[in-house]
């Protein structure tokens, strides 16, 4: 099972860039995780709104640079991961949301980072590892 905080080799999809940006992602999901309200009656706070911003553009610059580098390996990879990004984005803004109508807890939306960045990272995002260091590297 993947740790939000503790990266590991095992998680590397071979390209430095991809990795720091996972690793940074995996510790802003910790992060807002851990600024969230204990009890569901309280309102996320200024610093759970900061961090959930934060996440958000780290997830959007990330979902753009592995993109760009999937479109040079062409046929339907780049087209298959861009949806599968994009039905992230859509159920992250909703979880986001229940978040702030007080309508899920802490456990739910850590079972659906560690469940999408497990499924996403370690099997989608890895498929294509030996792939993308094929690339040269002045264009990545
Ligand atoms: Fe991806
Ligand atoms: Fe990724």
């Amino acid at each position: 099972m993947l740790e939000l905080n503790h990266w590991k080799s095992s998680y590397s999809v071979g390209h430095w860039v991809l990795d720091n940006q996972h690793r940074v992602l995996l510790s802003l999901c910790a992060d807002a995780l851990d600024l969230m309200p204990e009890d569901l009656s309280e309102k996320p706070g200024h610093r759970f709104h900061h961090a959930q911003e934060e996440l958000l553009s780290c997830i959007e610059e990330h979902f753009k640079t592995e993109e760009r580098l999937l479109k040079q390996l062409g046929g339907s990879v780049y087209e298959h991961h861009r949806l599968e990004h994009q039905g992230f984005s859509r159920q992250l803004s909703n979880y986001l949301d229940q978040v702030d109508k007080g309508e899920i807890d802490r456990d739910s939306l850590q079972t659906f980072f560690v469940e999408w960045w497990t499924g996403h990272i370690l099997n989608s995002d890895r498929a294509f590892s030996n792939a993308i260091q094929r690339i040269p590297k002045m264009t990545t």
